[in-house]
């Protein structure tokens, strides 16, 4: 029987598109096999591919001057990649407000000279710092930062203005609410949040961006190259090409953004008022940077922690462990996870806090 997943990723996909991609899991339109046995050079495979592409691109409303490739490697491999493609001309500007920027800024460093503006380390990344005290450096190849920080649970809802190319990582917001692309140079995205299954990484690229890209790179690792081949420069991960592209279709049939952002508002609005009306639990970010797809809690008595897991999923609630280098719980309620869900948590936290209360 299927239950209410809460895991930050990979995470719940629509069951809806579970179910079509078993219908066809043994053959594909009459074509006498699976996707996954399927040359990626068909015409069958290039219509899959090509649909998937055109319905992200509807979904973002992606403006045509931009480049969709559905890469590998995932979010950590453009953590090397975005610095080798576009750092090598002098220093990048880093965010550093969670533990992907953390990593991000890591793996950029063994690359190029990495400048943090700011940081929010010392208070458990419990927030992003307020964009005017930044330190910026004067002619950043590329201001970088993480728009959702997955494991803390912070966001910065508002892109920040700035003169450099504007990159971030979306892994864990993308999809979620509407977003105006025109104000990035770049943006990539690991899928197994709100995209599909793991394996695939999306890379949003402007033109006029991806023109300055070097060139002085193993083919595998220049964007240019895979934009040039259409994201086929190797063989891509075609099945969970596939399974994205249903779960596009399954996202346009519930409205697009701007529905799924209004019932994700709701879902998280819900989930916060609850802890912040209870004496039991307590969210640890600072307001206006609250995560709507990754809501941290603390039990006010840690020593229960692991009988609200087990009761948790004993009442059918999994995946509500918080990460292991923050402790307490996360619930990540991407797309695909209803309001039912979310009710069904609440109610649940309601029960556990009267028996423990
Ligand atoms: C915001 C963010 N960035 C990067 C990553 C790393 O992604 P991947 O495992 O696809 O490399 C994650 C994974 O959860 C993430 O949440």
């Amino acid at each position: 029987m299927r239950k209410w997943n809460f895991s930050a990723g990979p995470a719940a996909i629509p069951e809806e598109v579970l179910k079509e991609a078993q219908s066809e899991m043994l053959e594909w339109q009459s074509s006498g096999m699976s996707v996954m046995e399927m040359s990626h050079r068909s015409s069958q495979y290039i219509d899959i591919a090509n649909k998937a592409s055109q319905d992200l691109t509807d979904l973002l409303k992606i403006p045509n001057n931009y480049q969709v490739l559905f890469l590998q490697g995932g979010a950590t491999l453009q953590f090397s990649m975005v610095p080798m493609n576009f750092g090598f001309k002098g220093v990048a500007d880093y965010v550093l407000s969670g533990s992907w920027s953390k990593k991000a800024i890591n793996e950029a460093s063994k690359i190029v000279d990495v400048n943090v503006v700011c940081s929010s380390e010392s208070s458990n990344f419990n927030n992003v710092p307020k964009e005017s005290s930044w330190k910026r450096s004067e002619n950043a190849a590329y201001l970088h930062y993480v728009a959702n920080e997955t494991i803390q649970g912070n966001a910065l809802h508002i892109p920040p203005t700035t003169n450099a190319p504007l990159i971030t990582d979306m892994s864990s917001v993308i999809l979620s609410e509407p977003i105006d692309i025109s104000k990035f140079s770049m943006i990539y995205a690991g899928a197994q949040k709100n995209i599909g299954p793991a394996g695939l990484t999306i890379c949003i690229i402007k033109n006029e961006f991806l023109k300055t890209a070097s060139i002085d790179l193993p083919g595998m690792l220049q964007y240019s190259k895979h934009a040039d081949a259409d994201s086929m420069f190797n063989t891509p991960p075609t099945f969970a090409w596939y399974l994205s592209g249903k779960v596009f279709a399954w996202l346009k049939g519930k409205g697009g953004l701007d529905s799924i952002g209004k019932i994700n508002r709701l879902k998280a609005k819900k989930l916060y008022d609850f802890i912040d009306n209870s004496e039991f639990y307590t969210n640890p970010i600072n307001r206006e940077n609250r995560s709507i797809m990754n809501i941290p809690f603390l039990l006010k008595n840690s020593e229960l922690n692991a009988e609200f897991l087990h009761d948790a999923e004993n009442a059918g609630l999994l995946n509500l462990k918080g990460h292991r280098s923050v402790g307490g719980m996360r619930a990540s309620i991407y797309n695909a996870t209803p309001i039912e869900a979310v009710d069904a948590l609440i109610n649940f936290m309601g029960d556990f806090q009267s028996k423990h209360g």
